[in-house]
């Protein structure tokens, strides 16, 4: 497939940048940082960083994308010739590596747990049966490291087809039918005893749980679900015709992520407090918690399939981007090249990725920075190389475009109004990268 053939409808373009953008972020990882960052506070800051730094960001990188109509680094190298500036992309890439290495461990785990789950091993056990049952799985090296590799087969195969053929299809249904999974896990969920203490966990800020290092987690967990930083929105969004709105296509997505954040913490605290869990129990949270709340529901186990179902495939879609925009670079958009980068880069990453995976078994004492190697690999995604590209992002935009033309072809499709984009502008070109140093700063202890 060519690499500039467009997205075949509008929707097909949010769907599968929103695609990108929900996944394990806002349903695996948001509910573990928030529960061990104090819950209300972590995610206030989270909102307001989303909305303040994350959107301007995504229709920067919406902006570059179909300026240039080129891949995560050639775009910056049209738009900036014979400059540096294309390391942006290049960093992307790096990123987008690492990223899907730990990533797919996570996929993996939804794999082993649908396996369970199919196979009747999850009926009838308590809240702290499917606990051990849980750390027992991903304990198991051979275990562990089997399903990180079938996620990342199924993303190879995927990405390997082409963009369109293989992102855009399947999101038309699947996506739907999340949201409406969630909100009958959460009507459960919030009806359950005790459920206010977990409502009151969530929503209610305690500032005094404040520190540098929860305001840089929340920064990360913004940039993290909205796919930014890593020029994965700008190869996206080179698909897009002009008569796509832009900014309406970013408010959708950053809507759709914090109503999915919303939905993946009320179905997750009230069922942590009735059941007496601990908030803070990291990674592995909302695996030792779902499977309790759907055992509350009638025919629990067959929409626990369901929902693991979909959460695979929004991992999937998320994990597709990752993969898409290294491919995207390295193939230029050559049909017979993308298949086999695909499988090279797909592969490279599964084995780049074993330690990860090794983490919450034979490898978890071996720490850095009192860190596992998963962690390690996350938090420097998260919380250093996802700032950064972010940052530069956020730079070029104003140093290496036009005003004129930025207000142009955000205009197009969309009829921005001066004001709006003004605002957008200045957040791009003054809060964002200051608020980015602040918080690294401070976090080093140098602010
Ligand atoms: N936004 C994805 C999620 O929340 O699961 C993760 C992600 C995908 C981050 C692609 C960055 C990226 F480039």
């Amino acid at each position: 497939m060519s690499q500039r053939e467009q997205w075949s409808s509008k929707i097909g373009f949010i769907l599968a940048a929103a695609g990108s953008a929900i996944g394990l972020g806002a349903i695996w990882k948001f509910p573990y940082i928030a529960g061990q960052n104090g819950g209300g506070a972590f995610f206030l800051i989270f909102i307001l960083f989303t909305l303040l730094l994350g959107l301007p960001l995504l229709l920067a990188e919406f902006s570059i994308g179909r300026t240039a109509e080129s891949n995560a680094v050639d775009s910056y190298r049209k738009i900036a010739p014979g400059t540096r500036w294309h390391w942006v992309g290049i960093l992307g890439m790096v990123t987008s590596f690492i990223l899907l290495s730990f990533y797919s461990v996570i996929g993996g785990w939804i794999v082993v747990y649908l396996f369970k789950a199919i196979t009747g091993q999850l009926n009838n056990l308590s809240s702290d049966q499917y606990a051990e049952v849980f750390g027992a799985t991903i304990s198991n090296p051979v275990t562990s490291v089997f399903v990180q590799f079938l996620f990342i087969l199924m993303t190879i195969i995927v990405v390997a087809k082409g963009v369109q053929k293989g992102i855009e299809l399947a999101s038309k249904i699947m996506m739907p039918a999340l949201f409406i999974l969630f909100i009958l896990l959460v009507v459960r969920a919030v009806t359950l005893d005790n459920a206010m203490a977990g409502i009151t966990f969530l929503l209610q800020p305690d500032f005094s749980k404040v520190t540098s290092q929860t305001i840089l987690e929340a920064m990360g967990q913004s940039f993290f679900t909205l796919s930014v930083g890593v020029s994965v929105m700008v190869t996206y969004s080179s698909y897009l015709p002009k008569t796509q709105s832009l900014p309406r296509s970013a408010i959708s997505i950053v809507a759709m992520n914090i109503f999915i954040v919303l939905l993946a913490g009320l179905a997750i605290f009230p069922a942590v407090f009735a059941f007496d869990l601990e908030p803070g129990a990291g990674p592995v949270l909302l695996f030792n918690v779902l499977p309790t709340v759907f055992s509350q529901l009638p025919f629990g186990m067959l929409f626990f399939i369901a929902f693991l179902v979909l959460f695979l495939f929004a991992a999937l879609t998320s994990a597709f981007s990752m993969l898409e925009i290294i491919v995207s670079v390295i193939s230029k958009g050559e049909p017979e090249k993308r298949k086999k980068w695909s499988w090279i880069i797909g592969l490279s990453i599964f084995i780049f990725g074993i330690p990860s995976a090794l983490s919450f078994g034979i490898l978890g004492d071996i720490t850095l920075f009192d860190k596992t190697i998963f962690d390690l690999a996350d938090f420097a995604v998260s919380n250093v190389l996802l700032p950064i590209g972010s940052l530069l992002i956020a730079l070029f935009v104003p140093m290496k475009m036009k005003k004129t033309a930025l207000y142009e072809e955000l205009k197009q499709g969309s009829g921005l109004k001066r004001g709006l984009f003004e605002t957008w502008f200045f957040l791009i070109r003054f809060v964002a990268p200051l608020l980015i140093v602040i918080v690294m700063l401070d976090v080093l202890g140098l602010f």
